[in-house]
């Protein structure tokens, strides 16, 4: 399985704390491949604040990963790139937000991303990471993948 995290998400924990809250991407990736590892998955992740980067990612990802993880970042309000790289995938996605952005500033309301996505996890926090592992674990299995 494949954990994508896009532009600025390196800087989880100093960025906008108040939004975004206190907890590292290395924490968020580590509660995220626990419970991959507990149903017997391995959780690869990539961050990259460059949009090639990941779309290269999920083309590798089509010969090896059984599903995939994606915080696109700001990327997922107007990427398209991604989006059809994700077309392109076979296996389940789903698209993951730390925060709402449905409830925030308007231009953050529109994903290119739902469309390709299997589900849509936000405005839980950190604690969408293992939710969203958890729901990609179910979605793997029923794809029997
Ligand atoms: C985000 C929401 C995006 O609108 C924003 O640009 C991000 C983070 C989230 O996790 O809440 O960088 O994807």
């Amino acid at each position: 399985m494949l954990l994508l995290s896009g532009p600025n998400l390196d800087l989880l924990g100093q960025r906008e704390p108040e939004i975004y809250g206190t907890a590292t991407l290395e924490d968020h990736r580590r509660a995220a491949a626990e419970v991959a590892a507990e149903a017997g998955y391995d959780l690869q992740h990539l961050q990259s604040n460059r949009e090639g980067v990941l779309v290269e990612a999920i083309h590798a990802a089509r010969a090896t990963v059984a599903g995939i993880v994606i915080n696109p970042g700001a990327l997922t309000h107007y990427a398209w790139s991604l989006h059809d790289a994700l077309a392109a995938f076979a296996g389940p996605v789903i698209e993951l937000h730390l925060s709402n952005p449905a409830a925030r500033e308007a231009w953050r309301h529109h994903s290119v991303i739902s469309p390709v996505a299997d589900a849509v996890i936000a405005g839980l926090g950190g604690d969408g990471y293992p939710l969203a592992v958890h729901a990609l674990i179910q979605l793997v299995r029923a794809s029997g993948r």
